[in-house]
């Protein structure tokens, strides 16, 4: 049976007092609507239609390289008048199920269990037991089966008191949508075409109504405001923190741990607070992220040890090197084993070959570094001309002096040394020391100006 996902994502969400589209508004990096397309995929769905109407272009450049059907709805007229406006494009047979933009975190496991559910029956939905229901359409059951779907605004106080509310999620065949949607009327309190109308229409077509409940409230909260996505920010960080420490990962606290892409660990990572991973990142065997870490796309190898307060951007660092504190490794950085990196430290698409150390106040940009280098507090590869990037390449061994310049392009030699304070712009063979710097003057008994009498 093939699954269509019906995705309504033309709200302003004007309570987010945004310039961007709610449903643009990020969750762990990523759009809330981006969440939804991304659970719609894993569930195999034959295709995504998704209703769209304010932030038009922007949402669907948003999404342009997904495979996804867009409709417009340029009047929000009600959820059931979103939901009419697929049925040019929805198929006569089949299954939809309904979701929603700025409702992120439902499960797929959850949606099969829907779908299941519908088998049987042609409509289901999920209902949730609340404590406080005001706002939401209530749950009206007769011998505990679903009679209809009451919005909080048209309820009786008789009504009002059902504690089962109606999360907006269904499962409809696509024969029932055509048939019921275009009959749909506006005569509400609010003037609205509802789309809970559909389920009074089933029940007069003799159907019952099957219905489930998620695992877990967060599923189907939707997001109207900042404090609201920052609830199922934290709850979505939460989660993802449990599954790593279920894979071997010690997080000294899953409560200030972010993740806003994905990480493929190894056994025995130990990730400090306050760390945030985004993109992919690798993480090898005994890895240790210090406190305040930032790694977005990068891959680190086993039994490397990273300081506190670094930040990496796309780089490849190999097995037992040292990083940090306050080290920045950025796009192209590449370090084999065993290196050390320190604080203030920069690299930029650089290598360093095994065993290497830039320990102190150091700026590696467009280099290649050979093996066993020493790198002196204070060395700066002078890259950049004011127009063009130029390499400086280091020979294995090389020693460079505290405080040097190395004029790019320029090319030191193996074992070769220079001398601190040089500024180095011609070639230095191997085995050679190169120094560059003025005679050192002195005046013996010097005396010190003193102050002005007054
Ligand atoms: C709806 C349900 C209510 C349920 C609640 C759960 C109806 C009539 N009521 O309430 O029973 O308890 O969701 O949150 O369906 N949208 C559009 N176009 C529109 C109207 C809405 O795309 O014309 C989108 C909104 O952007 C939002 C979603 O549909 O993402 C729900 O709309 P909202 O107004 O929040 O829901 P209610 O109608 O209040
Ligand atoms: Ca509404």
């Amino acid at each position: 049976m093939s699954t269509t996902v019906i995705i309504l994502a033309a709200g302003k969400g004007t309570r987010m007092r945004s310039h961007l589209p709610k449903v643009l508004q990020p969750l762990a990096g990523q759009p809330l609507l981006g969440h939804v397309i991304e659970t719609s995929k894993q569930l195999h769905a034959q295709n995504i239609i998704t209703i769209f109407g304010h932030g038009g272009d922007l949402v669907k450049n948003t999404f342009a390289q997904e495979n996804i059907d867009w409709v417009e709805q340029t009047e929000q007229l009600g959820t059931g008048h979103a939901v009419q406006m697929t049925l040019p494009i929805l198929p006569h047979t089949g299954t939809s199920l309904i979701l929603y933009g700025d409702v992120p975190l439902v499960r797929k496991e959850t949606l099969e269990q829907l779908l299941n559910a519908t088998k049987e029956t042609g409509i289901g939905m999920i209902t949730l037991n609340v404590e406080d229901p005001t706002g939401y359409g209530r749950i009206v059951r007769t011998n505990g089966k679903v009679q209809a779907i009451v919005e909080h605004k048209d309820a009786s106080d008789e009504q009002r008191q059902i504690k089962e509310i109606n999360t907006g999620i269904y499962c409809v065949e696509n024969a029932k949508l055509h048939q019921w949607l275009p009959r749909l009327s506006n005569n509400n309190v609010q003037g609205e075409y509802y789309l809970t109308d559909i389920v009074e229409m089933a029940v007069q077509d003799g159907l019952e109504i099957a219905s489930i409940q998620p695992q877990q409230a967060f599923e189907v909260e939707g997001v109207n405001d900042r404090v609201q996505l920052s609830a199922l920010e934290r709850e979505f960080q939460k989660q993802q923190a449990l599954t790593l420490m279920r894979e071997g990962v010690t997080l000294t606290d899953p409560n200030r741990f972010d993740l806003r892409g994905s990480v493929k660990v190894g056994q025995d990572v130990k990730i400090d607070i306050n760390v945030i991973i985004e993109g992919h990142c690798e993480l090898g065997d005994f890895v240790e992220i210090g406190a305040g870490c930032v790694l977005k796309s990068t891959k680190i190898a086993s039994g490397t040890k990273v300081q506190p307060y670094s930040v990496f951007d796309s780089a490849v660092v190999g097995e037992d090197t040292q990083i940090g504190p306050f080290a920045r490794l950025r796009p192209g950085a590449v370090l084999a084993n065993d290196v050390h990196i320190g604080n203030f430290v920069e690299v930029k698409n650089s290598t360093l070959g095994q065993g290497s150390k830039a320990n102190h106040f150091t700026y590696l940009g467009d280099s290649q570094v050979g093996t066993g280098c020493n790198i002196g507090a204070g060395t700066i590869t002078c890259n950049y001309d004011g127009a063009n990037k130029h390499k400086t390449i280091i020979g294995d061994h090389a020693f460079i002096g505290s405080n040097s310049s190395l004029v790019a392009p320029v090319q030191i030699g193996n074992y070769a040394t220079i001398g601190a304070g040089s500024v180095i712009t011609r070639n230095v063979a191997d085995h050679t020391l190169a120094f560059e710097r003025a005679q050192q003057t002195e005046k013996a008994n010097y005396q010190r100006p003193q102050k002005a009498q007054k």
